[in-house]
């Protein structure tokens, strides 16, 4: 073979191979069926495994629905059935997992009616308006107004349980000061429960620097702070007594940072002691917005998953399954999705490294889940990046014996 035409190949085999995502080690298993016969072959081992369950049935429009209006969306029995799945989906989740329902406003009120009793009113979390039309762009001039709106209704188990928000970077002007422990051999006590660590004023020094994440940030302890702040009433009760400018490091405060927190007792000058707050832990969470518009990619939908994925049924965004997969979960969780389609929530699983369960009744859809897996694989998906990774698919009439999957589960 010609030099150059092999250097070339080699090259190309490189670049293939750095440009492989490895998600070997992840679960991903394609089930057909209806969702409700499964969670009866299941016979229990999903209970409280599942961080994140995306449900998009159908919306039971009464209208003719898909790209061809080639089927009538209507079901006199939505709300038992729509009851029976949110049912099992509620015992699928883990405590701390979330629960996110695509509707339209046709069935909007039933379906939060039917959320408030399985999960209860408490464990509503909020509802999401998605914009997927144009508001000047009318296509339907009998309907009587132009609806732009879908909605996501999301719920959690446990009602405590947060979003996973990112943390925005604190004004920096503020933290310049750094601690240098020059002796390091501090007097150790207990107050109040508390462990600290008390440095005499030649084993430390306090230095003045530019503004960095590294540094901390100075807060006088007195006015509100003095009384209305953890560490200022940590301080204010046990810390004042204890000398003059002496830094002490007390542990189990700012847990978010290292698990202590460090203070200076004042002086004959300045009479307020300080505490030192780390600019790393400073942050206030950035939260996640419900205003979604989608008007502009919509009609780019119809591409995602790469040729052959021209899904009619209500294809959803990635984006949207990407959302909601960085509010409620984290790499290695599991994640699942009870009305397939075409797969776009497996698909974003396979990309965000999120362990996925997908189940669909329908079996020419499952075809397309398919293609979109090797689409996603071979690196025709619109990234046209190659993941790597494998998944197994079961038919509801095939016998389920899944040992290596529900090994690790
Ligand atoms: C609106 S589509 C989901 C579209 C999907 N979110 C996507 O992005 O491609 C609803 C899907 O649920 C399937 N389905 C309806 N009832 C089902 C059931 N009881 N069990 C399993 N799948 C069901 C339908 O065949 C249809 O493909």
């Amino acid at each position: 073979m010609n030099k150059k035409l092999s250097v070339n190949m080699e090259l190309e085999e490189i670049q293939n191979e750095l440009s492989k995502k490895d998600r070997l080690n992840n679960d991903y298993l394609v089930l057909r069926g209806n969702n409700e016969d499964w969670y009866v072959t299941f016979n229990g081992i999903f209970k409280n495994k599942v961080k994140l369950i995306y449900l998009d049935p159908p919306y039971n429009t009464k209208r003719s629905r898909g790209a061809r209006k080639n089927y009538l969306d209507t079901n006199s029995n939505w709300d038992k059935n729509i009851f029976n799945t949110i049912k099992k989906a509620y015992e699928y989740l883990t405590e701390d997992g979330f629960l996110a329902i695509s509707i339209n406003q046709m069935e909007l009120f039933t379906l939060k009616n039917i959320l408030d009793e399985v999960f209860n009113k408490e464990s509503f979390v909020g509802i999401f308006p998605i914009k997927i039309r144009h508001h000047e762009r009318q296509l339907m001039i009998n309907a009587t107004f132009h609806d732009v709106y879908e909605y996501l209704l999301i719920y959690r188990k446990n009602k405590t349980t947060r979003f996973i928000n990112k943390m925005g970077k604190p004004r920096m002007e503020k933290f310049i000061y750094k601690i240098k422990i020059k002796e390091d051999k501090p007097i150790v006590k207990n107050v109040g429960g508390k462990k600290i660590e008390i440095y005499e004023t030649n084993q430390y020094e306090i230095i003045k620097d530019k503004p960095s994440m590294k540094n901390f940030r100075r807060y006088i302890i007195a006015g509100k702070i003095a009384t209305a702040n953890w560490s200022g009433e940590v301080y204010e009760k046990h810390l004042k007594k204890l000398g003059t400018d002496k830094l002490i490091k007390v542990y189990g405060l700012d847990k978010k940072w290292k698990g202590f927190r460090w203070f200076i007792t004042g002086n004959h000058k300045r009479k307020s002691g300080v505490y030192f707050q780390p600019a790393e832990s400073a942050g206030r969470p950035i939260l996640f917005s419900n205003h979604i518009d989608y008007t502009d990619i919509v009609t780019n939908v119809y591409k995602e998953g790469g040729e052959g994925i021209d899904f009619k049924d209500s294809k959803k965004p990635e984006v949207l399954l990407n959302l909601l997969m960085e509010m409620t979960t984290k790499e290695g969780d599991l994640v699942m999705d009870l009305f397939g389609g075409s797969g776009t929530t497996l698909a974003v699983a396979v990309k965000k490294n999120r362990n996925c369960i997908l189940i669909e009744n329908n079996a020419d859809f499952i075809d397309i889940i398919k293609k979109r897996l090797d689409n996603i694989k071979s690196g025709k998906d619109l990234d046209e990046v190659k993941y790597n990774f494998n998944y197994n698919y079961f038919d509801s009439t095939s016998e389920w014996k899944n040992p290596t999957f529900l090994k690790k589960s």
